[in-house]
């Protein structure tokens, strides 16, 4: 019987819980800081929705079957269709721009490597009904000010930056043709992990005259805005084709976020839908994968919901982030503990201690006590297992005299306490 998880599914332990909780708490706070309001959608989805827009790589990798009803469905393997439906169904009754964040988990079948699951959680953050550059900018910005919330610097992350129509233009300009610019965009989209020559013998097999080739590897080689703007000056409408890209550089140095951008034609991004701006963060060392990619699909409401309506957004991936968290220290310490450790000294104290323990509880307090009959040495070492603050002790000449003991374990002494004073004295305690 096969009863391990399947390769590439997490099982999170509590420590691994409590770091996936915290990914989680960090998104939704800064997400919530930029106005974005959180939304879900099912996490199994018609097959189509996904084969229609967003192209063979992610098709390829689909968890897709037929359902009991006959139904082609999959998992979702990314939110961004779902998003478009559910907007473009509600359209006109919803507030532009409409701001809005999921964490939805994603499931893909992937070849299992560092970084890459079958499943993630993702944050995704998605900006619709606006088209103009400061929108692109916002989004930008919200990618990074999540990664600085979780102590991370522009010495740990990059925003690598392109625009496809910057791309468009200067494709076409070194001499490309229309019909050969999916295999112009997919030989810079792998310049860095595919062998050069391999590179230019496909893109001569689809037709690329060999100085048109060469200009692709001088396009992806361009780096920084001015390199940029400089090749677009010299082609048939390049310097309106890099308008956006300036605004954008322009407003994340205006929010002091400059350190963090590298203007990088490279990232071509492999879902088909994207139009217009689009990113990818990285670690700086780049020795990971993306932690986050995302950019313009101004096309795709319409296509899924015919409703026009421009869009642009990210998704942040939890596996190279935790990753990266990890390698940086920057993961919060243990922080699992409980209150008070409550604990009988004979079989006739325990109820005096379940009754206590239950009006700790109630007034919010984390207490536990030992589920067996055990000696009271061995209940406060399980205390000191626990974690606990402070321990309770009940005893009989402490309830002969209406007491209770409160033990203060990080060594601090332990006093009698009136037993219709202990709730009171344990707030002040835990409180301090
Ligand atoms: P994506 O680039 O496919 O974009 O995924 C975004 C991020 O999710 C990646 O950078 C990576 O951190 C994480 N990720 C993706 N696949 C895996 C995997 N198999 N294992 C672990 N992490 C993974 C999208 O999905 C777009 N829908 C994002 C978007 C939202 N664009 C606009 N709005």
């Amino acid at each position: 019987m096969q009863t391990k998880a399947l390769p590439g599914f997490r099982e999170f332990y509590p420590a691994d819980l409590a770091l996936r909780t915290h990914i989680f708490r960090t998104w939704r706070t800064v997400a919530m800081r930029y106005g974005f309001e959180e939304y879900d959608g099912p996490p199994l989805e018609p097959l189509e929705l996904y084969t229609a827009k967003s192209g063979d790589e992610i098709v390829g990798q689909l968890y897709n079957f037929t359902d009991k009803g006959g139904r082609e469905v999959a998992l979702r393997p990314e939110m961004t269709p779902t998003l478009a439906r559910m907007v473009a169904a509600r359209a006109n009754g919803l507030k532009k721009p409409i701001r809005w964040f999921s964490i939805p988990q994603l499931f893909r079948y992937e070849r299992q490597q560092r970084g890459r699951l079958r499943e993630h959680f993702q944050l995704n953050c998605d900006l619709i009904g606006e088209p103009g550059p400061l929108g692109d900018a916002e989004i930008i910005a919200l990618a990074l000010d999540v990664v600085r919330a979780f102590g991370l610097g522009p010495s740990d992350v990059r925003v690598r930056l392109s625009d496809r129509r910057v791309l468009h233009a200067l494709l076409l300009g070194a001499g490309v043709t229309e019909p050969q610019l999916p295999d112009a965009y997919e030989a810079v989209d792998k310049i860095e992990r595919m062998e050069r020559g391999a590179l230019a013998q496909r893109l001569i097999a689809a037709g690329v005259s060999t100085e048109a080739a060469e200009g692709v590897f001088a396009v992806a080689a361009l780096r920084g805005l001015a390199a940029v703007e400089a090749a677009l000056a010299k082609v048939p409408g390049g310097p309106a084709a890099g308008a956006s890209l300036r605004r954008v550089v322009d407003a994340l140095a205006a929010m002091g976020l400059a350190d963090f951008v590298e203007v990088d034609l490279t990232i071509v991004r492999g879902l088909a839908y994207y139009t217009g701006t689009v990113f990818e963060l990285f670690d700086a060392g780049r020795t990971l994968r993306a932690i986050c990619g995302g950019g313009r699909y101004d096309d795709l409401l319409e296509a899924l919901g015919g409703v026009a309506l421009p869009a642009l957004g990210f998704g942040m991936g939890d596996v190279v982030l935790a990753e990266l968290l990890r390698e940086r220290g920057l993961v919060p310490a243990d922080t699992s503990s409980i209150d008070v450790f409550l604990a009988a000294i004979t079989e006739a104290d325990l109820p005096h201690v379940l009754a206590l323990a239950h009006e700790l509880r109630d007034a919010g307090f984390r207490a536990e006590y030992a589920l067996g009959a055990q000696a009271v040495g061995k209940q406060l070492k399980l205390a000191d297992a626990r974690n606990a603050r402070f321990a309770v002790v009940i005893g009989p000449d402490d309830r002969a005299r209406g007491e209770v003991v409160i033990k203060d374990l990080a060594g601090k002494g332990q006093a009698g306490v009136p037993r219709d004073r202990a709730l009171e004295r344990l707030s002040e305690m835990v409180r301090n």
